[in-house]
């Protein structure tokens, strides 16, 4: 079963910012949007580049190596090249702190 974990505390992602985070295997980041905040894996499905820098508009994180994008609500793709979805995690605020589940190796 997988376990929360603390990352961060809230004031460490302000709005419009974002936090990676490697765990043993995976790696994941962690977006402020407007104050609500999303996690999903660092890894583009299209060709395993990182979307670690990627522009995130309309809740969309777009792949800076070939341009597919990426409901970070859902992970669902919503532009090509991807054709799968990325992976996404429950985050939870409690005591000022963010914490996210641990991915399992995907
Ligand atoms: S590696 Fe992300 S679109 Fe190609």
């Amino acid at each position: 079963m997988s376990k929360m974990v603390s990352v961060a505390r809230v004031e460490d992602i302000p709005s419009g910012s974002r936090l990676h985070h490697d765990f043993e295997e995976e790696s994941v980041i962690v977006l402020n949007v407007d104050g609500e905040f999303f996690c999903i894996a660092d890894l583009c499905t299209h060709d395993g580049g990182p979307l670690e820098d990627g522009d995130v508009l309309d809740y969309q994180i777009e792949c800076p190596r070939h341009g597919a994008r990426f409901d970070i609500r859902t992970g669902a793709v919503t532009r090509l090249p991807a054709t799968d979805p990325i992976p996404t995690y429950p985050v939870k605020i409690e005591d000022g702190l963010i914490y996210i589940e641990e991915p399992e190796p995907w």
